[in-house]
């Protein structure tokens, strides 16, 4: 029944019984029994409800030896515990159960908030002025003997007997109340953590939903990135080839103005064909299909490649551009033709982003990188080391990357300046791919402290590690 105290102490049990042994340390029943037992002199029993013992302060009286000796007397003794032991008496109302010997027994519920947990049981004891029961001869004890037995049983009165029990149900009642606080302060503490543990318990499954959903998601755009590029790809080859042929005059003469419009036709076509290219490259790096030939390389004469490819887009806008390189450097492990390209973005930005006059410049140097392999796949590095690496620096005189963006032009589409009236053209892509083949190298790449004026993008790439010194 709801608002019940019963209800109620079954909810703060977490619904489970209450046993008198998980409310009650049994060390202070058993001192309780035992200062019972010495101050009146009777025995004193606690049992569980259950029927277990749970604190016994008793000593056998001669008597009860006496009948122990002979059959019948050990049948009719037996027949005394078991009823003393099957009496059910009602709360606030001890059972007096009367024993063979003439001597009594006085059983108390033992009971909290309305559960039984328990009985105690005092006694044997013999009232003042009663006698031995005569059956005690029908159950061949020595008579002589019994007078002198008898006399060894506590004396007790109905009424001290009644007080003695009252008084021990008061005591067990306070130490039942201060153990059952403990007890739901405990319990109360458990289910605050077993709700807490409930609901992180749930948000880490609604957190691993999303994530292998946004996976899931992820997968399917870099697919569809990867169908349209490439079926884009195949008539763009065809415009661009027309166009072509159109300009060179394979298909006759066109006019001046015409010849203009189709050089406008092929040069549009061209920047399509990069983009779908970077789309392509994109979607097979994020899905890992990306398959590159490493070798051993040495960076210098790439570096140099990609200075001289740009030196004629360099000139013609009044940027110098130059390669600075120690001698001696180790090789790296790399692709050569995707180190190019990752140098050959970094280098055109660099251009892209300096004016008239500046300069940008490629530097290339021996360096260590920090590996971050040897991971536990849950995130845990187990030990981090350094290895050989080379560094090229492509630092230019430019515009700079603002310190809030250093980390988000690494993403795809992010460009500082996203307005539709933007000075330079491109669309954000290169630097994500940047990002991607490097880390496909087990390399770094971030954008340093800007100089006074300029951007500084380094890029780290390890040697071979059997090429450790
Ligand atoms: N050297 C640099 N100086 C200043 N800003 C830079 C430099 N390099 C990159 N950025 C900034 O980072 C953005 C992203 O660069 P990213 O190379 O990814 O794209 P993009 O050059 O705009 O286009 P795309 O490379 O696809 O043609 C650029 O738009 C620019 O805002
Ligand atoms: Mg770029």
């Amino acid at each position: 029944m709801p608002g019940s105290p019963t209800a109620l102490l079954d909810e703060l049990t977490l619904g489970r019984a209450v046993e008198l042994e998980s409310l009650v340390d049994r060390g202070a029943l058993r001192e309780m029994a035992e200062s019972a037992h010495q101050l009146f002199g009777a025995s004193l029993r606690i049992f569980s409800q259950a029927g277990g013992l749970l604190a016994d302060a008793s000593s056998q009286p001669r008597l009860y030896a006496l009948l122990d000796q002979g059959q019948a007397g050990r049948t009719a003794l037996s027949a005394v515990v078991s009823g003393v032991k099957s009496v059910e008496p009602e709360p606030e109302h001890p059972a007096e159960v009367g024993c063979v010997t003439g001597a009594r027994y006085l059983v108390a519920s033992i009971s909290y908030d309305s559960h039984a947990l328990g009985r105690l049981i005092l006694g044997p004891y013999r009232e003042p002025g009663a006698a031995p029961s005569g059956s005690l001869r029908e159950l061949g004890l020595d008579m002589a003997q019994v007078p002198g037995a008898w006399a060894e049983l506590p004396e007790l009165s109905d009424q001290e007997a009644h007080r003695v029990v009252r008084h021990l149900s008061a005591v067990l009642d306070l130490i039942l109340f201060s153990g059952h606080k403990a007890l739901l302060t405990s319990n109360m503490h458990l289910a605050s953590v077993q709700e807490s543990y409930r609901e992180l318990a749930d948000k880490n499954a609604k957190l691993q939903h999303a994530f292998d959903r946004l996976k899931e998601l992820d997968r399917l755009k870099s697919n569809f990135l990867g169908t349209v590029s490439h079926e884009l790809r195949t008539p763009l080859t065809s415009i661009i080839g027309y166009s072509e042929m159109l300009r060179e005059g394979i298909a006759g003469e066109i006019s001046a103005e015409q010849k203009e419009f189709v050089q406008t036709i092929h040069a549009k076509g061209e920047q399509l064909l990069e983009l779908i290219k970077g789309l392509l490259d994109l979607s097979k790096l994020e899905s890992g299909t990306m398959s590159l030939r490493k070798s051993e390389i040495d960076v210098v004469p790439v570096v140099q490649d990609v200075a001289q490819t740009l030196a004629p887009a360099a000139r013609k806008k009044g940027v110098e551009i130059r390669v600075v390189s120690e001698t001696g450097l180790p090789t790296v492990w790399a692709d050569a033709e995707r180190v190019r390209q990752v140098l050959l973005n970094l280098s055109e930005n660099a251009l892209k982003f300096t004016p008239t006059e500046g300069s940008v410049t490629l530097t290339v140097r021996a360096s260590m990188i920090e590996r971050r392999a040897d991971e536990d796949g849950r995130g845990l590095v187990l030990f981090s080391t350094k290895r050989p690496a080379i560094e090229i620096r492509v630092v230019d005189t430019g515009i700079g990357v603002p310190d809030g963006e250093k980390e988000k032009v690494f993403d795809a589409f992010y460009q500082v300046d996203g307005s539709a009236t933007r000075e330079h053209e491109g669309t954000g892509l290169g630097l994500s791919i940047v990002r991607r083949l490097v880390d496909a190298h087990d390399g770094t790449v971030r954008v340093e402290d800007n100089t006074p004026t300029g951007a500084v993008f380094v890029v780290t790439i390890p040697c071979r590690r059997t090429t450790i010194a």
